[in-house]
């Protein structure tokens, strides 16, 4: 039997272990402990999703809540070295590029566990974005990587990482989409806005550079809706972002941008699927609106998801004149055609359990 420990700790990592975890339920000689960090721990980014993913709660929860950047990871350190030391698992899973991710990873390694990273190699080469630290260092210490896409393989490559700790298995956070989209819910919204489908643009910003300076934030909030004209635009609002904005008149000022709480996982599949287009900073999202073929803008410099760009639906915004144009490209129905990359096709998480299968001759 072979024991191993899944770390979750925020919104976007429950989407990704969820069909892990469904595959491994079926698994005789698996057996799994899921960890929870406690780095998201409003209902709404949390408890809705476990719902809605239809994943069991966590075997462990370590109640690691809020903080600076630092503080929260030096505590998550703390609290999972405190679980793991005792525990029999050969191996920890983390996903994606949180804090809880490198937090778990350092303890893993320094308890002489194997570290298997899902989503390795990502890169957006902008070293001011806590995520790209994150990366870099749970990369540089992984053992066994699991790839979206060719090119995060050649990035780790580039590292010096060998091709035979490289598996390129697809996008797990698409194998979630796929089995849910079906069960997608208009929300309530949709009657309390009048909102038609394909008809309203979708926002979501969450990034330091965008949310933590108040004169930024309102500049894009600006922008966006000067470039939108009558149409709405819905934004469900991240804590983070929402502590920024609470001391600024941008509520009243603003007439066609409806501010929302965060939605759960299958409403907002249900907005972004019917969203004119949707304007966002996340790293997920890019990756949700391309399969979903739906026009995106990125409001950031750089992304670590480049086939979101060269094959799919995205466009990255770097500039505020940029994301005016873009507004107006899709206004004038000429967003450009896209596909969907290699592998994001629903089977991740099958690639993923065979790969752990033959690792570990279980
Ligand atoms: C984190 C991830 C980001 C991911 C995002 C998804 C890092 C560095 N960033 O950003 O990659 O895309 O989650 O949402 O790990 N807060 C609450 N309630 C919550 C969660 C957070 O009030 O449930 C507050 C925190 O106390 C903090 C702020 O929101 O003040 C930011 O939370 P934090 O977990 O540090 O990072 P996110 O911005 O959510």
């Amino acid at each position: 039997m072979l024991e191993i420990i899944i770390v979750a700790g925020a919104r976007p990592n429950f989407v990704k272990i969820a069909p892990l975890i469904h595959k491994l339920l079926r698994e005789e000689n698996i057996n799994y402990t899921l960890v929870h960090t406690g780095q998201h721990y409003d209902p709404l980014m949390n408890d809705v999703f476990f719902e809605d993913l239809s994943i069991p709660q966590p075997n462990y929860h370590l109640g690691i809540a809020g903080g600076s950047q630092n503080k929260q990871t030096s505590e998550i350190i703390i609290g999972f070295e405190e679980f793991l030391k005792d525990s029999a698992a050969k191996a920890v899973v983390v996903v994606g590029d949180v804090n809880s991710t490198m937090a778990c990873s350092i303890v893993t390694k320094k308890l002489h566990k194997d570290l298997i990273h899902i989503e390795a190699g990502l890169r957006s080469l902008d070293r001011k974005m806590p995520e790209e630290i994150n990366r870099i260092l749970t990369d540089s210490i992984t053992d066994y990587f699991f790839t979206t896409s060719r090119d995060a393989g050649y990035n780790l490559q580039k590292e010096g990482i060998t091709e035979d700790r490289i598996f390129f298995v697809g996008n797990i956070m698409i194998d979630s989409l796929i089995q849910k989209i079906q069960f997608a819910q208009k929300p309530d919204i949709f009657r309390t806005y009048s909102l038609e489908d394909g008809d309203y643009y979708l926002l979501t910003l969450h990034r330091t550079d965008n949310v933590d300076d108040a004169d930024v934030l309102t500049d894009i909030l600006r922008a966006v809706s000067a470039s939108i004209g009558n149409r709405k635009c819905v934004f469900p609002v991240h804590p983070r972002t929402e502590k920024m904005l609470r001391g600024t008149a941008i509520y009243k000022e603003i007439q066609n941008i409806e501010f929302i709480e965060p939605l759960r996982y299958l409403e907002f599949l249900y907005l972004q699927k019917n969203a004119k287009a949707v304007i966002t900073d996340s790293g997920g999202i890019q990756e949700e609106t391309t399969y979903m073929k739906v026009p995106c803008i990125t409001y950031r410099t750089t992304t670590e998801r480049p086939e979101t760009i060269s094959v799919g639906s995205n466009e990255l915004a770097t500039d505020l004149p940029t994301l005016k144009n873009l507004i107006s490209k899709v206004e004038q129905g000429e967003w450009k055609t896209s596909e969907v990359p290699a592998l994001w096709d629903g089977q991740a998480a099958e690639r993923i359990v065979q790969k752990i299968k033959e690792i570990y001759s279980v």
